[in-house]
């Protein structure tokens, strides 16, 4: 264990930004806290950093308790949204002041830069004035700085948010690539679920000041625990459906104007469903599922198509007011607005 939270609060006035939040982070890892603006992201950053202390409950470090340590006694340092480089210095002093206040002498200042430099692809920019990089340069002498000290923890407060769409990709990989090399735990905020399984050894998904779901983003995305994760997470669709039959072997189910039956094992329950028992319940399966198939039973007709390069997906109306969502690989089907089709479903979950 690295880092530890156990039944940590934060009030604001009336707002429980954070509600006894317990999370264990392990050395080495990259967790990623991901939700909706709002939920009591930035707050747990703040109180791991020391910048906000908690009203209630205790965060360890390798099992000593710095609930009440100040920032500059904690092993971690932050990498922030708008950078907050020192726009009076330049590429080169940026990253030497960390080391500098730690009184570290030139030389070896120097030698350490260096390597740094090179790693996040800033060699020749030593001279340069902050306010003359990009955006992307700038979130590269900010990584630089914040990892040049070695510190324990890196935490990262929506580091990419102000980048373009392909630039945000380019750096999120790189991240992820020197976290791995340099073995550095990070706690790593960011509103965007993509991003969040892009880089995550695991995935806490927020929700108003609550932990919904912490897993592998495969688990996070298979087997959302709620259907809030399940909706925040990737893409889906929600059906009312009923439950008729639940055997060893076999389920039957109605559902988009269709009676059928399959293996028990076509269906996941989630603990909210196993709960509900037989009878009205909600089907939850992804875009991808929904599988253009002559032999399928259900019967679709697209309404709009959009096309996304690798994948296209799909609207399309099949017995219920809310449109489905279909994706698939364009190299496999094309449909066009107005065909009718048949389709099956490779599996889903019940909430
Ligand atoms: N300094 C503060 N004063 C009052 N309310 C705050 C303060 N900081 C955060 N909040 C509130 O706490 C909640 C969680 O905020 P925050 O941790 O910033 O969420 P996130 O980073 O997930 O967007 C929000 O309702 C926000 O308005
Ligand atoms: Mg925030």
């Amino acid at each position: 264990m690295t880092l530890a939270l156990k039944e940590i609060s934060k009030t604001y006035g009336t707002v429980e930004a954070v509600k006894k939040l317990n999370l264990t982070i392990q050395e080495g890892e990259l967790l990623v806290l991901v939700g909706p603006s709002g939920c009591g992201k930035t707050t747990i950053l703040r109180m791991l950093a020391g910048i906000v202390p908690p009203d209630g409950g205790r965060i360890f470090f390798q099992q000593q308790d710095m609930t009440r340590w100040p920032p500059e006694n904690r092993p971690t340092v932050t990498v922030f949204q708008d950078y907050a480089l020192f726009p009076h210095m330049n590429v080169y002093q940026n990253i030497a002041y960390g080391l500098k206040v730690r009184g570290m002498n030139k030389g070896a200042i120097q030698q350490k830069i260096e390597g740094f430099m090179k790693m996040m692809q800033i060699e020749d920019m030593k001279e340069r004035n902050i306010n003359a990089l990009s955006g992307g340069q700038k979130q590269r002498v900010a990584l630089a700085r914040a990892m040049v000290v070695d510190p324990d923890i890196l935490l990262f407060d929506e580091p990419l948010s102000s980048l373009d769409a392909k630039l945000r990709v380019e750096m999120r990989e790189e991240i992820r690539q020197i976290q791995q090399k340099t073995g550095i735990t990070a706690v790593y905020v960011t509103h965007d679920q993509e991003e969040a399984l892009a880089i995550a050894d695991r995935v806490a998904v927020m929700n108003q000041g609550l932990m919904e779901q912490i897993g592998s983003p495969e688990e996070i995305y298979y087997q959302p625990a709620s259907a809030f994760v399940a909706d925040f997470i990737g893409y889906g669709n929600f059906v009312p459906a009923t439950l008729q039959e639940a055997m060893d072997e076999t389920v039957t189910l109605s559902c988009l104007g269709q009676t059928f039956q399959q293996h028990s094992s076509w269906l996941n329950f989630s603990d909210q469903a196993v709960e509900a028992g037989n009878g009205n319940v909600t089907l939850f399966f992804r875009p991808e599922s929904m599988v253009p198939d002559p032999e399928g039973i259900f019967s679709g007709k697209v309404l709009q198509k959009s096309f996304l390069g690798a994948s296209t997906r799909y609207l399309v109306e099949c017995n219920q007011e809310t449109p489905l969502k279909m994706d698939t690989l364009s190299v496999l089907h094309q449909l066009e607005p107005g065909d009718p089709f048949q389709f099956s479903l490779t599996g889903a979950m019940v909430f």
